[in-house]
């Protein structure tokens, strides 16, 4: 149950960057040599990959359980082993995608299982590039989850996704990692550029020519000693929380700040917060700095389809804003359908039973800032970003709310509730 609340204030911390550590753990397994992760991610999604590595033979070790160091015992190129039974990717799609590449390129044969939201999933977008390069798929109707990955000697492609998706992007690029020859994609917008800074990390600095990404095939990665920057989508629901409530000022420090990770910091200014982003340090090509975020007057904020893929995970918490004055229209965002959840309709029915003025359409939707929120009881729908959305939207209620089945945000940021509520004044 979320209480509502007069401001937020204080200095946080959040979790370490999921998708910066699925690629730290996956790379760190291809690579010779033992590498260490601190400040790896804590949440259930990275822990997933974790234990498919570990059922593929990779040695892991983690001393101080989630949240610490990690310590990974790659067992280079094409050198995993047949794993004795189903690999479970949880709640996690990245896990599924990224891990489909690795495996395309180990000949035997592996099923990739997920819980009841990631078996809803589609799953083509990946078989489609890999099934051009050489491997074979069996998958449930649809593409969908379960899916048999038969791996093999693969051929490099250059390949055009539909879909900008940087798991897509990944999976194309970690399989041709062990594939001789030189593998690109072009993709048709920007999306997270955390594999391509990674493998530089790792001595194999991919090609980058404009929107097209190559990778040559057939070199060692190194082993390497990595920190991992904290979570920016994380950090997008307390900074949100203080741009929405008058009085408030929260900063949020260790934070990535990579580019094509931010624009949710541009689009706070569009609502109307102060907002002081700095970048104090670089590691391993990823920028760390701290997040300040004050509340301002909010206004209407048009989000225009050319930038949903840079804000696609922070779509839910920007729609939490709305319902605090200025209101939101999203177009060209039919991606979010396929997401944990069908993160349009449940986004929007969940806010309506709060109380807001808010309507969907196939690809987006539209909140007006008409009234404020009342609070009620909505349900998480097995979506650890809209447990959270609601739970910053209720801080604006004038009742309580009650969020059913919130413990599903442990999937990404298991002490967000506590965080919460050290930040109330
Ligand atoms: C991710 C890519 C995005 C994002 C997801 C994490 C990644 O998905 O929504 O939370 O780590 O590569 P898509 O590739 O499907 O857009």
């Amino acid at each position: 149950m979320i209480a509502p609340a007069r401001a937020v204030r204080g200095r946080i911390q959040v979790p370490g960057d999921k998708s910066i550590s699925h690629r730290y753990a996956i790379l760190s397994a291809l690579a010779d040599g033992r590498s260490t992760i601190a400040n790896y991610a804590p949440g259930a999604d990275c822990q997933s990959t974790l234990a498919c590595l570990a059922a593929l033979g990779v040695a892991i070790e983690r001393p101080d359980g989630p949240g610490g160091i990690v310590a990974v015992t790659g067992r280079g190129l094409a050198g995993l082993t047949p794993p004795s039974a189903p690999l479970d990717c949880g709640n996690s799609g990245t896990t599924m995608r990224l891990m489909t590449g690795v495996l395309a390129a180990h000949p035997f044969p592996s099923t990739l299982v997920g819980d009841a939201s990631l078996s809803r999933r589609p799953m083509r977008r990946v078989m489609a590039p890999l099934t051009e390069m050489g491997a074979r798929f069996e998958a449930a109707p649809g593409d969908r989850p379960p899916v048999t990955v038969h791996g093999a000697h693969l051929r490099p492609i250059h390949y055009r996704p539909e879909v900008p998706s940087a798991q897509v992007k990944s999976a194309v690029l970690l399989a041709g990692l062990q594939t001789d020859g030189t593998t690109s994609v072009t993709e048709p917008a920007q999306t997270r550029d955390h594999t391509e800074r990674a493998l530089e990390a790792f001595g194999i600095p991919p090609t980058v020519d404009g929107r097209t990404v190559s990778v040559r095939g057939g070199q060692p990665l190194r082993a390497q000693d990595l920190t991992v920057p904290g979570d920016v989508s994380s950090a997008a629901f307390p900074a949100v929380a203080a741009a929405a409530l008058a009085g408030s000022d929260v900063t949020i420090d260790g934070v990535g700040l990579n580019p094509s990770r931010a624009a949710m910091l541009d689009l706070l200014r569009r609502f109307g917060a102060l907002v002081e982003a700095q970048v104090t340090d670089i590691r391993h090509g990823e920028p760390i700095g701290y997040i300040r975020v004050r509340h301002g007057a909010l206004e209407a904020v048009e989000v225009l389809p050319g930038e949903v893929p840079e804000v696609i995970d922070e779509l839910p918490v920007l729609a939490a804003l709305a319902t605090f004055g200025g209101g939101i229209t999203v177009s060209g965002a039919g991606e979010l359908r396929v997401k944990e959840s069908d993160r349009i309709s449940a986004l929007i029915g969940g806010l309506r039973a709060m109380g807001a003025d808010a309507d969907e359409r196939p690809d987006g939707f539209t909140i007006r800032a008409t009234r404020q929120l009342a609070g009620g009881a909505v349900d998480a729908h097995g979506d650890h970003r809209l447990a959270m959305a609601f739970a910053i939207a209720a801080l604006g209620a004038s009742g309580p709310t009650t969020i059913a089945g919130s413990e599903v945000v442990g999937v990404s940021y298991p002490a967000f509730f506590t965080d919460i509520d050290r930040l109330r004044a």
